[in-house]
This record gives C-alpha cells, sequence and structure tokens, in this order.
C-alpha cells in the first residue's frame, strides 16, 4: 500500500522519506551525550585493546602459569617431600625465594657472604660443591652440618619448611637441569 508523508508543522523535527503502514518517523537526532557515551566507549575499546594484547607484559597465560606453579610448589612444600624435583620447583617460585632469602641474610650471610660469595664457609653461588650438588645433598649439608668443621647443622633450629626454604634460595642462582 503507499502512503504519502503526513504534512509537517513548522518548527518541528523533520520527518524520514519512508513510511510504512501509514506510520512514519520523525528524524531526531541523537542526544549529545548519548553521542559522547558512544565514541567514548570505541576509544576506550581501541586504547584497551592495545594495552591487552601489545604493551602488557606478561599474558594471561602466563600469570596462570606463575599462580599454578607457586600452588604447586606450595603443596609440595606443605607435605615435606623436599626431593629434588620439588627443590627445583620451589627454586622457580618467588615467594618461596623470597621467604629463603629473609632466612639467608638473617642465618648464613654472616659466614657464605651477601651474595653468596663465600667467606669463612664455601661460595654457594659457583657451581663448585664439595659436598655434593643435587639439591637433596645440599639440604642434608645445611640440615645435618658438617662435623668437625664451621657449618653448624641448622635442621634442628630452622625446621624442615625453613630449611627447604633456603635451599630453593641457594638454588634459585643456579640454572635448573
Ligand atoms: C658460622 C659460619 C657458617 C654459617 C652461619 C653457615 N655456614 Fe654453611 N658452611 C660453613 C663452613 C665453614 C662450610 C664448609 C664446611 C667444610 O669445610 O666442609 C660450610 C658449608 C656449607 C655448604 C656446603 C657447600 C659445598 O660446597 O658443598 C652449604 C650448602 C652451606 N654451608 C649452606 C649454609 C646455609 C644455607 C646456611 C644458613 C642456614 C649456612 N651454611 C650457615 C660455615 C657456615
Amino acid at each position: 500500500m503507499s502512503a504519502s508523508k503526513p504534512p509537517q508543522e513548522p518548527g518541528e523535527d523533520p520527518i524520514r522519506e519512508h513510511v510504512f503502514d501509514g506510520i512514519a518517523e520523525y528524524d531526531k537526532r541523537l542526544p549529545n551525550w548519548w553521542l559522547m557515551t558512544l565514541y567514548a566507549t570505541i576509544v576506550f575499546a581501541i586504547v584497551y585493546w592495545m594495552w591487552s594484547q601489545h604493551f602488557r607484559r606478561d599474558t594471561d597465560g602466563q600469570r596462570v602459569d606463575n599462580v599454578v606453579r607457586e600452588l604447586r610448589a606450595a603443596k609440595l612444600a606443605a607435605a615435606g617431600a623436599f626431593d629434588d624435583a620439588a627443590l627445583w620447583a620451589m627454586s622457580r617460585t618467588p615467594s618461596i625465594i623470597a621467604a629463603g632469602e629473609v632466612t639467608y641474610r638473617s642465618t648464613c650471610a654472616s659466614c657464605h657472604g651477601a651474595n653468596l660469595e663465600g667467606g669463612i664457609g664455601f661460595n654457594l653461588a659457583d657451581g663448585q660443591w664439595v659436598h655434593g650438588g643435587a639439591p637433596v645433598e645440599i639440604m642434608r649439608v645445611v640440615a645435618d652440618g658438617v662435623a668437625g668443621t664451621g657449618m653448624p647443622a641448622w635442621g634442628g633450629s630452622l625446621g624442615p619448611r625453613k630449611t627447604a626454604e633456603v635451599v630453593a634460595f641457594i638454588l634459585s642462582k643456579h640454572p635448573a637441569p
């Protein structure tokens, strides 16, 4: 059915060309606040996309990996299962390294140096191990000490958790296998 545009009053908004079933539409301008909101969301989307895809340093995947690694190491540490794999995993875990470093600074640095460079005790960063360099061997030396030398046994005063953390801190200075 054909229909024509209804007559227009002066001062009214213009009426759009099409008419359907006798119904015509005003051609109203969108309000400024509405347009500004639309443009702002477009600008925000572009800026956010650039930031999230191009400028952020770690991706979501990496952050998930880090959290999973932390949880796994924390679980191993809580279980008290300190084998080589567990100690290496702990040595790549920032929160455990940080805890181990605190113990190292207060308990070990006086003899082994602030940067593990040695002094009264041996260098712990050079990759040369007199009593064995496997994580469990290092852990045993730290826990039991070396009888007849200046290296005391720390297992009793630190307990297994802190002993493992300080070993993880030392291992963090060495490449993982
Ligand atoms: C009072 C000084 C002293 C303190 C404190 C001390 N150590 Fe030692 N440490 C030594 C000496 C001395 C040796 C060398 C033992 C020997 O002659 O075999 C040694 C050896 C070691 C070794 C063996 C290194 C190798 O080459 O096999 C490790 C590992 C070690 N210490 C870790 C630690 C840690 C971890 C702490 C802190 C919890 C610590 N030490 C605190 C004096 C100390």
